[in-house]
Parts: structure tokens; C-alpha cells; sequence
């Protein structure tokens, strides 16, 4: 893979060290001699597959799944390269059809022939919710003391698993990705992007080139989604307000495929649902970026923030208006609700989700209206041996296909 470097600019705020957007030239580069001018020339940088290959080795590709076809996810399976460690964390319907057996009796027959190491877990599985209650991580456990639902939550149960197999970094990549392709690219861009980090805490996050959609027979490829538009506007102002010169260095907002190296991802609180994205850029500027007064830590090393522009274009089920309207909500009120916003941001924020509740639909069940966002503690706080120990005690928890047993 050959991208731009470096970066051509860079927003450094405390500890944290956002980069612009960087093109892809090539998503693949061939074989690329050991000479250092042969990689590096004044305005790009190159990986061929044996660096990418190592990195992909210590690498997990965590899937959150829920109720989507299982065509669309064994596409996205086949996208992913042979060294990647596959999590599946699925949220999918047990009753009245057991979607979830379903998915894996999918891995088990796809492993078969791909030879792909896949471990999948049902995130709502009891015996899950006991491990967690035992180890007194309860953040991610709703009133009932079941594991909560949500995106976010699969997300933590990934990084969890992944933190137990000794990985050092977890990329995420959604189910309903249409084209395997594009998956491909994606674990590419995050190798590349931690191929190219200086600091052991690295974020690497993808901008989609485009999001086709079909319209009176036409296909277009229009640039935003929805709902980055809007969370890309108002964490640049924010940022904007911190340094005091306008920006739009922010263009991933909303990144549901992105990678965190272990380091970290196992110091990062996570919002739940959908807003857990943007929170992980508010999350890093609250812990790193020095702007609360009462946080004291000097920090060691920098955290290192890439986006990079796929080729490729996104492509994925479309789970409609209501849907779109409440991640917007859950990703504008987390913006909202960090230490780090100030007023006027807030004013404008409020009016925005002012207007998006009175022309959303007031009885929808997906659209709650909600001005809070529930948070997950960092995982470092697991004795992760422990962890280790009750799930290899539940032998029906976690099943393993071409990967060895914990
Ligand atoms: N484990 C688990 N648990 N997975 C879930 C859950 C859940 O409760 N809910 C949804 N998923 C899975 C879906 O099956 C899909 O693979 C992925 O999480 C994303 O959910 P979607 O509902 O398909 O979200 P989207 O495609 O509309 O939005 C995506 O893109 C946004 C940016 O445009 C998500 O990645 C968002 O997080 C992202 O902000």
C-alpha cells in the first residue's frame, strides 16, 4: 500500500497528535526492495505485504454482528487477511429462530474451506454477564445484570478477547459490508497506519471515499454520510475552539471501521451504542490532550490519530431514516456532554438535536430523545488471567474454528 507522508498537517493538542487525511496511491505497492528511498520518496510512503503481514499477525478483526444476512457477513470474513486473529461478536435474535446458531454453523463450514481463525461469542450469553458480575466489571452490565446491548458493548467484549489472545492491535470492521473488497482495504489501511505510527497508542481511522446510493435510476457517490457530516462539523469546531484557529482536520468522525492499538484501547472509556466513535476522539482529547485542569499525568508517549481515505467505496445495508436520526442523537450528545465542550458549542448542539426530535418520528422505538450517554471503564482494569480462566470454565462461551483454545 503507498499513501501520502507524511501527514501534511498535523492539530497537536497536549499529548495528542491528529493527522489530516492521507490518499491511497496504490492498495498495493509490490514488492518493495529493502532500500529505504524505495519506500519512502518526498511525499509517500509504501508497505508491501511482508510488513503488512507481520502487523496483520498481531492483529485482531473484531466483527459486531445483529441480525444482518449471512451472505453479507461470510462476504466480509473473506475480505479479511489469513493472519488476522476474526472475533465475531454477535448480538442476533436466540428466539424464535436462533439466528446466532446460524451464524455459527456459517463459520464452521466457511473456516472449513478458508482456513481462517474465527472465535465467535454471543454477547448477551448469561454466562458472560456471570464472568463479568465475578470480576466486578459492571459498567457493561444493564439493571437486570445482563450484558447491555449495543454496538459499543460488542466492541469491548472483542477487545477483551483480543487482550486475552496477546494481540497488540484490534481493527474493527462492520457486518454489512457489501463488498469484501473493500474489507480487504480496510485491514490494509490499518496495518499501514500503524506501519507508520511513532507511539505505542495509535488510532487509525478510515474515510470512506464515497457512500454510493441509487436515486431515480442513477448511482451517485456522494462524499458524507448522514450523520458524519454533522459530528465531523462539530468536533472541528471544538477543536477549533481549543486551538483557536479554525479547522477541518476532522473527517472520521463517525468511523465505524477503525483500529486502536491494545495500549490504548485498554486505557479508553467507551460509550455505548452508536456514539461510540466519536466519543473515542473526545475520550483521547479528554484523557491526552491536557485541556482539564485537574488532569495532572504527564504522558509518556503521544497518541497518534490517522485517517486515511479508502479507494474502495462503502457500501452497506440501509437500516433507514430512524435509524440514521438516532445515531445521529446518541453521536451529537456525546459531543455535548464531554468537559471539553464549551458553551457555544453546546448552544448549537442542543438546537441541532432541538430540531432533529421535532421532525423525528415522537413514538419511534429507536429514537429515544436521550441527553445521556452511558460510558464503559477501561478494560485495564480486568485481571485479565482471571478473565481468561472463567471463559475457558464456560466451554460453551466462546467457540474456536481453525484457532487454537485459549
Ligand atoms: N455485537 C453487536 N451488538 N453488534 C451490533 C449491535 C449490537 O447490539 N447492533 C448493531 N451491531 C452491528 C451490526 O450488525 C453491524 O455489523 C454493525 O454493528 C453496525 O451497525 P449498523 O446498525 O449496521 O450501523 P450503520 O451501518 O448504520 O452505521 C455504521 O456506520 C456509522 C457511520 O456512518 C456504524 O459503524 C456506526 O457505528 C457508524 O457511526
Amino acid at each position: 500500500m503507498r499513501l501520502d507522508f507524511p501527514p501534511k498537517h498535523t492539530e497537536i493538542i497536549g499529548a495528542v497528535k491528529i493527522h489530516s487525511l492521507q490518499k491511497i496511491y496504490e492498495i498495493d505497492s509490490g514488492n518493495i526492495a529493502n532500500s529505504k528511498n524505495q519506500q519512502i520518496n518526498n511525499s509517500t510512503i509504501a508497505f508491501d505485504h511482508k510488513d503488512l503481514s507481520k502487523i496483520c499477525t498481531d492483529m485482531a478483526i473484531i466483527i459486531p454482528v445483529k441480525n444482518e444476512k449471512l451472505s453479507l457477513l461470510e462476504g466480509v470474513l473473506s475480505g479479511i487477511p489469513n493472519e488476522c486473529l476474526i472475533i465475531i461478536v454477535s448480538n442476533s435474535q436466540r428466539t424464535p429462530v436462533d439466528r446466532y446458531a446460524m451464524e455459527v454453523e456459517m463459520v464452521k463450514q466457511f473456516s472449513q474451506f478458508s482456513n481462517k481463525r474465527i472465535s465467535i461469542i454471543h454477547q448477551r450469553d448469561p454466562n458472560l454477564s456471570r464472568i463479568f458480575h465475578k470480576i466486578n466489571y459492571t459498567s457493561i452490565l444493564d439493571q437486570h445484570s445482563q450484558v447491555r446491548r449495543g454496538k459499543a458493548e460488542g466492541m469491548v467484549i472483542g477487545i477483551l478477547l483480543s487482550k486475552m489472545q496477546g494481540k497488540k492491535y484490534v481493527g474493527f470492521i462492520d457486518s454489512d459490508n457489501y463488498f469484501p473488497g473493500a474489507v480487504n482495504e480496510y485491514v490494509k489501511i490499518f496495518a499501514s497506519g500503524f506501519a507508520m505510527s511513532k507511539s505505542p497508542l495509535s488510532n487509525i481511522r478510515v474515510c470512506w471515499r464515497s457512500k454510493p446510493k441509487i436515486a431515480n435510476n442513477k448511482i451517485y457517490f456522494p462524499r458524507w454520510g448522514r450523520v458524519s457530516e454533522h459530528s465531523n462539523k462539530y468536533l472541528n469546531d471544538l477543536i477549533s475552539y481549543i486551538t483557536g484557529y479554525e479547522t477541518d482536520i476532522i473527517a472520521t468522525g463517525n468511523a465505524g471501521e477503525h483500529a486502536i492499538s491494545m495500549s490504548l484501547a485498554e486505557n479508553m472509556e467507551f460509550a455505548s451504542g452508536y456514539s461510540v466513535e466519536p466519543y473515542e476522539l473526545i475520550n483521547i482529547l479528554e484523557k491526552f490532550g491536557g485541556i482539564i485542569k485537574d488532569s495532572t499525568r504527564v504522558h509518556k508517549d503521544n497518541v497518534e490519530i490517522f485517517q486515511i481515505e479508502t479507494r474502495n467505496p462503502h457500501f452497506h445495508e440501509n437500516k433507514g431514516d430512524e435509524h440514521v436520526a438516532s445515531m445521529l442523537q446518541e453521536s451529537l450528545t456525546v459531543i455535548n456532554n464531554s468537559k471539553i465542550c464549551n458553551t457555544d458549542i453546546t448552544r448549537d448542539i442542543k438546537n441541532h438535536l432541538l430540531v432533529l426530535q421535532q421532525k423525528t418520528n415522537p413514538i419511534s422505538s429507536k429514537f429515544n430523545g436521550s441527553t445521556t450517554n452511558h460510558l464503559m471503564e477501561p478494560i485495564k482494569t480486568i485481571p485479565i488471567d482471571k478473565f481468561n480462566e472463567l471463559v475457558i470454565d464456560s466451554p460453551k462461551l466462546l467457540q474456536h474454528f481453525n484457532a487454537s483454545e485459549l
